[in-house]
């Protein structure tokens, strides 16, 4: 998944919107950009509006409930689980404990809703708290909840509970700590050989910074991006998209290897490839779909 739009789950014209912006995947909300008072209302639009939904190929569907300890998440699964959704996004993950909570909880709402065992996915948010973002190394291969499909990051909620002010500099930068939850995010997810989806980019008027993000983050091992304004997708899912270029390249690499028989290190126009770089040009090649 490239492209992650979140939606609001409360407003049905955004929904509508969303489904149609060519996302890969619509994160409907239920979160926090819904008002408390608006909780209940919101999971009844989101339910109805899926439902009716209900077959229509289109972008995957994820549901962002509320966290584990808000006391909201299990109304908010109750009223998500009935749309049979790819997956849910589970906010302000304190450890990967919290990925195994909830996914103990989506085992029964899957035999209440007649959903094969374990087909929900999760996609979590590690670091929103700042006890979730020092229990960064509990997410690992031999700890994790077959569920995980991905983890990502978010700057706002963090800031908000360290007390920064800004989460960049006056060059737009994201200062340390948060360069430190991007960072782990990449590390941890790479950890669960999971996608590694990175965070929101807030400035949606901002379409030459959101590029420049969009590079960064590919450049640095993210797969995907989150966005929370539909004119955000195309230029996420090209930047996320591996270029021609990148994918004949990479070819190139597989070959040179096949060609020699497969050694450890080979030499193509004068530059030496080893291990690392078949590794790089593979994972590539799946990405762009042409390797499955
Ligand atoms: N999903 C679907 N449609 C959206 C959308 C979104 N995330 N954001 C905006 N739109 C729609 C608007 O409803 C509007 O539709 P219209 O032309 O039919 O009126 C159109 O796109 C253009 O929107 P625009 O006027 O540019 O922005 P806005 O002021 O209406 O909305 C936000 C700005 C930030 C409130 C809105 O983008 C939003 O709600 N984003 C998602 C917020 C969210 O989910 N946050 C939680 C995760 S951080
Ligand atoms: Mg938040």
């Amino acid at each position: 998944m490239r492209s992650l739009l979140f939606v609001p789950g409360d407003s049905e014209k955004k929904l509508e919107k969303g489904f149609g912006s060519g996302a890969d995947c619509v994160i409907v909300d239920l979160e926090d950009s819904v008002a408390l008072a608006n909780k209940a209302t919101a999971r009844a639009i989101a339910a109805g509006f899926l439902a009716a939904r209900n077959q229509v190929a289109g972008p995957r569907i994820y549901i962002r409930v509320n966290d584990l300890a808000s006391g909201l998440i299990d109304d908010d699964l109750g009223a998500a689980m009935a749309a049979r959704p790819d997956g849910i996004m589970l906010p302000k993950a304190n450890s990967s404990a919290d990925a195994m909570h909830l996914s103990a909880k989506l085992r029964v709402h899957e035999v209440e809703n007649g959903i094969p065992d374990g087909s929900t996915a999760i996609l979590a948010i590690m670091t929103e708290t700042a006890a979730g973002l020092l229990a960064a190394s509990t997410w690992g291969a031999t700890n994790r909840t077959p569920r995980l499909a991905g983890l990502t990051w978010g700057a706002e909620d963090l800031s908000a509970v360290i007390g920064a002010h800004a989460t960049r500099d006056a060059e737009g930068r994201y200062t340390d700590v948060f360069r430190h939850a991007r960072t782990m995010t990449i590390l941890a997810a790479s950890a669960c050989d999971v996608a590694a989806i990175d965070t929101v980019f807030v400035n949606f008027r901002d379409e030459a910074g959101l590029r420049h993000e969009c590079a960064d983050a590919e450049r640095d091992g993210f797969t995907g991006k989150m966005a929370i304004h539909p004119v955000q997708v195309p230029i996420i899912n090209e930047a996320f998209t591996p270029s021609a270029q990148a994918v004949e390249h990479a070819q190139s690499v597989i070959e040179a290897f096949e060609n020699a028989g497969n050694p450890g290190v080979v030499a193509i126009d004068g530059k030496m490839y080893d291990r690392p770089h078949l590794t790089r040009a593979t994972r590539l090649l799946a990405r762009a779909g042409v390797l499955r």
